[in-house]
């Protein structure tokens, strides 16, 4: 398969008053044509310091891609492309949905105008042809009557329809790689599922590898092929989805899939939770992140990271438990 991703060692640090807030120390991993990879971890992670590096849409300053950072997306190394070099890289290799459609969607135009325009942005079509395209588009994304919907504006569309739209948008340029942060997080849960299967929808037809952030493991289980578990700025684990959910390795994918709920009524009543807060990313620990709130934390490792072991094919975690000489009384589960 065709690596359309490749992210080595990504550390982003924002300079703030209060002094370097390192948001994401060290992250790496890839995506293949047509693979969807999930991001999960609780809120201030680095989850979408992360996703936004990759398009390097967050401003800079205050942010700061470290040396040592390494992100080549379609063959083109983003850390050193200049901005006139990324808007091109942002138009044709890499695209991206938001949270809130109408970040991307302009309230005063129409939304078939809008969309040609943006596919005449990455293709040398006529209006006439551009129009075909743009009903196609919407096709892809399941609105219906797309002839008549291309004269209407953004807020005769429903919110999901909106999603929709934005996603249409975001496929113009048939990226290689889609990112989708939280997509889907606004909406109710029906269209939520709607939105997942239209993402599956469009891997299949397009081959677009897709990275998808989302704080919901169901969608998750559902759709990802593989995930990243973020906890304070790094990857603490990543596998294929089946070895996430049935054989976690490190403790804090553990508490995390732990605090799933269970039931409708469970999802309704309890916030995901795992006791204690996430460390200050102003003042990371020297040792292992999850330290103050892991029930398995050793000596070694409030004083050292934890290397990243390989526990599985394509299965790795970094967890001092996983080392071949901890004694296996004190894993806790971990293999
Ligand atoms: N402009 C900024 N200035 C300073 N710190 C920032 C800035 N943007 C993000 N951060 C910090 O970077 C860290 C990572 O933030 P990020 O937005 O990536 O989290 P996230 O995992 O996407 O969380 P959520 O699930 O809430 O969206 C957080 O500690 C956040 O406070
Ligand atoms: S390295 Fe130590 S503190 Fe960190 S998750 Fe593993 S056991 Fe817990
Ligand atoms: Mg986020």
């Amino acid at each position: 398969m065709e690596k359309v991703l490749t992210v080595e060692n990504l550390q982003v640090s924002f300079d703030t008053y209060a002094g370097e807030v390192k948001a994401v120390r060290g992250v790496s991993f890839d995506l293949e044509a047509g693979e969807i990879l999930a991001i999960v971890g609780e809120s201030g992670c680095g989850k979408s310091v992360t996703s936004q590096t990759l398009m390097k849409l967050n401003p800079m300053p205050p942010a700061r891609i470290l040396p040592g950072s390494k992100i080549t997306l379609d063959g083109n190394d983003i850390v050193n492309a200049s901005e006139k070099e990324m808007q091109k890289i942002r138009g044709n290799a890499v695209s991206m949905i938001f949270q809130d459609p109408m970040t991307c969607l302009n309230p005063t135009m129409q939304v078939g105008k809008q969309l040609t325009e943006a596919i005449r942005e990455h293709k040398n079509l006529t209006k006439e042809e551009a129009r075909k395209e743009a009903i196609r588009l919407l096709e892809l994304v399941r609105i219906p009557n797309p002839e008549q919907r291309v004269k209407q504006y953004p807020h005769e569309f429903s919110g999901g329809m909106r999603q929709r739209v934005m996603i249409a948008m975001a496929l113009s340029c048939a990226p290689k790689v889609l990112i989708a942060d939280e997509p889907t997080t606004a909406l109710d849960v029906t269209i939520q599922a709607q939105i997942m299967d239209l993402l599956l929808e469009i891997r299949e037809k397009t081959g677009t590898g897709i990275i998808l952030i989302t704080h919901d493991l169901g969608v998750v289980a559902s759709v990802a092929d593989k995930v990243a578990v973020m906890y304070a700025g790094k990857i603490v684990e990543e596998g294929p989805v089946k070895e996430i959910f049935y054989r976690p390795q490190h403790p804090y994918t553990r508490a995390l899939l732990r605090s799933l709920p269970t039931t409708e009524t469970e999802r309704k009543e309890r916030l995901i939770s795992i006791a204690g807060t996430p460390p200050d990313l102003l003042n990371p620990p020297v040792g292992c992140g999850f330290g103050s709130r892991c029930e398995n934390c050793m000596k070694i490792c409030n004083e050292e990271q934890p290397e990243q072991f390989a526990v599985g094919e394509n299965h790795v975690a970094s967890c001092w438990l996983l080392h071949k000489d901890c004694p296996p009384e004190l894993r806790g589960g971990a293999k």
